[in-house]
């Protein structure tokens, strides 16, 4: 038994609500703390990966649809490490594909597949086919419609706008390519920049994997292991 009968008893915490709130409080922050501020440094959570860049004014405008329509609500971006995720949709997603997305959008909601690497998993048609009507493509297929992209011209008044935005969160977007972002968006329609944006997720992991990349020089057999066999 412990001799201890001062304030510094377990006791004092175990019988008393208000200490022990803010003795956990204490502790959770510590811990949290020691898991969240290093990311703020680390070289693989800074910088993008190989093959990553801004994307396009027409990407962006698309990504932005995507926020806009809900898609998340239905469809991850993010593999995980799990050998059943890697054979289905390719290599697991790294937090250096992600600099460029403010905001993220992993998801946490699985109603459809994971889109992290549907880029070039189908043709044009078949992506602008199956948001017009998907099951068209798709008979069992549970997805809204969004025949209205078709029909809706891109803005083109807002690129700067948002590509500013994300210059300001450290983007490299270059004024010149800010200032041609208008003309790049003439004449499109929502569909175009939905499709474009859709087509680039993940192609920068076709033919990368983890341990040809430069950066990080450890190239763990289990890397290699999770990585997907053929593309
Ligand atoms: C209510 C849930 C839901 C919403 C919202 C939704 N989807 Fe889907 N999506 C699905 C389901 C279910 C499938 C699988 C069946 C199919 O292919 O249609 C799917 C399939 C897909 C596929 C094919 C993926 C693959 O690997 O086969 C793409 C691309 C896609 N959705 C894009 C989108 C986009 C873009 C939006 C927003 C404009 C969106 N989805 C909104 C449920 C949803």
């Amino acid at each position: 038994m412990s001799q201890n009968q001062g304030f510094f008893r377990h006791e004092t915490l175990e019988k008393n609500v208000g200490w022990l709130i803010v003795a956990t409080i204490i502790v959770v922050s510590i811990a949290g703390l020691v898991q969240i501020v290093p990311l703020f440094f680390q070289h693989s959570t800074t910088q993008p990966d190989q093959g990553i860049t801004p994307y396009s004014p027409l990407r962006l405008m698309g990504r932005d649809i995507y926020i806009r329509e809900g898609c998340v609500g239905c469809h991850s971006q993010q593999v995980r490490t799990l050998q059943a995720e890697t054979e289905r949709y390719g290599h697991f997603s790294t937090a250096g594909e992600s600099v460029y997305d403010h905001p993220f959008l992993w998801g946490s909601k699985r109603t459809g597949p994971d889109l992290a690497r549907v880029g070039g998993r189908y043709s044009d048609d078949w992506q602008r086919i199956h948001l017009r009507s998907p099951r068209d493509v798709v008979p069992e297929s549970v997805m809204p419609s969004y025949p209205w992209l078709e029909k809706t011209p891109l803005a083109t008044d807002s690129i700067q706008a948002r590509m500013k935005a994300l210059q300001r969160l450290g983007v490299p977007y270059t004024d010149a390519e800010i200032a041609g972002a208008p003309e790049e968006l003439a004449g499109k329609t929502e569909e175009d920049a939905m499709v474009a944006y859709l087509q680039g997720l993940g192609l920068n992991r076709r033919n990368v994997r983890l341990d040809t990349a430069p950066a990080p020089a450890t190239a763990e057999p289990a890397v290699e292991a999770a990585a997907p066999a053929k593309e």
